[in-house]
């Protein structure tokens, strides 16, 4: 925020209130929504903007020096704009109370529920920019989209209301500062908003368009949306599924190298060739679980010239992959895999080597295994293929 000029724009945030409706031990702009109280998150876009603003708390009177202290946190370097007074027993007197501690240059006001703590900066700022351009009063608001029926004291239906006359208002609603004043001072009755107040006093208010994020935080369901509006966004993607294909082809020579595959020793076996130990069954998982963790592939991570992994056994790359997921926080759901080619035979050794990559990668690891029918190079038994997926969720 700019603090070089005396502000022309005060933001009233009320804070006062006990929130019946939420039920909780604490007034509820002191409650906490994902880690801080619901006053010091409304308090974000209000300290964001770019113009010097007045922001003037207004607090239950027995919390005055900790709304002082949130309000100080928050606004950093621009607290000498900052004002906390106490509130009164209705929302009305609490914006009462924080228009009497106005400063001179303030021409623009704002009033805030400190309960709409997710309200997005743009917001206060569409609010200010359509005062300053038209000189009246400017309300965010959304349509109604469900039916409104307006019932009897019985809760009998009683007719339809037109919902395309209708408005849901949200805060912050702006005001020049003298049609605010007027209209609080010739408030006749209580109302749940100052808009109303100001209309009643004959100044025309604009709606202008409301953001869903602008809700008010007013019952313990409305609390649990906010907390998850505030995940983060790669939290709320999750799990997710990854693929993976290997092939090697088999040494030349018979005996050349040993075959080691889906992390088991095959005797009598012809080897794979390749920079590792050619299994392709584990190469594959890795590159799936790597796939579901957005963390590149097997090539990238080992590279097929490093020394360290030269005749590595695929227990090697499936550690190291498992780590990788661990320290990004990601957890294995499950692995399947399809071993393609004539040889192994594979039916024989399957749960064996189940059980042998399930113990390694801690998650249920299901390989099934087929011949192509004579065709291609894994139907003439010059190498194999195996696909891989993948499950991965946040740890
Ligand atoms: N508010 C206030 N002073 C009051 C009553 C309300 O400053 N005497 C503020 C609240 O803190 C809130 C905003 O006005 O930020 C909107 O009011 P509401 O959501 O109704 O909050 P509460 O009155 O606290 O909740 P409830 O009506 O459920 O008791
Ligand atoms: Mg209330």
């Amino acid at each position: 925020m700019n603090s070089s000029a005396a502000p022309r724009v005060a933001v009233i945030v009320v804070a006062a209130g006990s929130g019946s409706r939420l039920g909780h031990i604490l007034p509820k702009a002191f409650v906490e929504v994902a880690g801080r109280t619901i006053l010091s998150r409304s308090l974000d876009p209000v300290f964001a903007l770019a113009d010097a603003v007045q922001v003037v708390i207004v607090a239950p009177a027995d919390r005055l020096a900790e709304a002082e202290q949130l309000g100080s946190d928050v606004a950093g370097s621009a607290s000498a704009y900052l004002t906390v007074v106490q509130g009164g027993a209705t929302r009305q007197e609490s914006v009462a109370r924080g228009l009497a501690v106005l400063r001179a240059s303030v021409q623009t006001v704002l009033v805030h529920d400190a309960a709409r703590a997710l309200t997005p900066t743009a917001q206060f700022d569409a609010v200010i920019d359509a005062v300053a351009a038209s000189g009246r009063g400017a309300v965010p608001g959304l349509p109604v989209s469900d039916t409104i029926k307006r019932t009897d004291m019985l809760g009998i239906a009683l007719e339809t209301v037109d919902r395309s006359e209708l408005s849901a208002v949200q805060t912050p609603q702006g005001f020049p500062r003298d049609q605010l004043e007027r209209a609080y001072a010739e408030a006749g009755h209580d109302a749940t908003d100052d808009a109303a107040l100001v209309t009643e006093a004959g100044f025309p208010v604009a709606i202008i368009p409301g953001d869903p994020l602008a809700f008010k935080i007013t019952t313990a369901w409305d609390l649990r949306r906010a907390e998850q509006e505030l995940q983060p966004a790669t939290a709320l993607a999750l799990p997710r599924t990854g693929v993976g294909v290997d092939s090697h082809a088999f040494a030349l020579q018979p005996d050349e190298q040993p075959l080691w595959l889906a992390g088991l020793f095959w005797p009598g076996e012809n080897g794979l060739s390749g920079h590792s130990d050619g299994d392709a069954v584990s190469h594959a998982i890795c590159d799936a679980l790597l796939s579901a963790a957005g963390l590149g592939d097997i090539g990238s991570t080992f590279g097929t010239d490093d020394p360290r992994f030269s005749g590595a056994r695929g227990e090697v790359f499936l550690t190291e992959t498992l780590r990788m997921l661990g320290a990004a926080g990601l957890r294995i759901g499950n692995v399947a895999v399809q071993l393609i080619g004539n040889r192994p035979r594979f039916a024989a050794r399957r749960q064996e080597a189940e059980s042998v990559l399930a113990g390694i990668l801690g998650a249920p690891v299901s390989i099934s295994a087929t011949t192509t029918d004579g065709l291609g190079f894994t139907g003439r038994a010059e190498g194999v293929v195996a696909i891989a997926t993948a499950l991965v969720y946040p740890a």
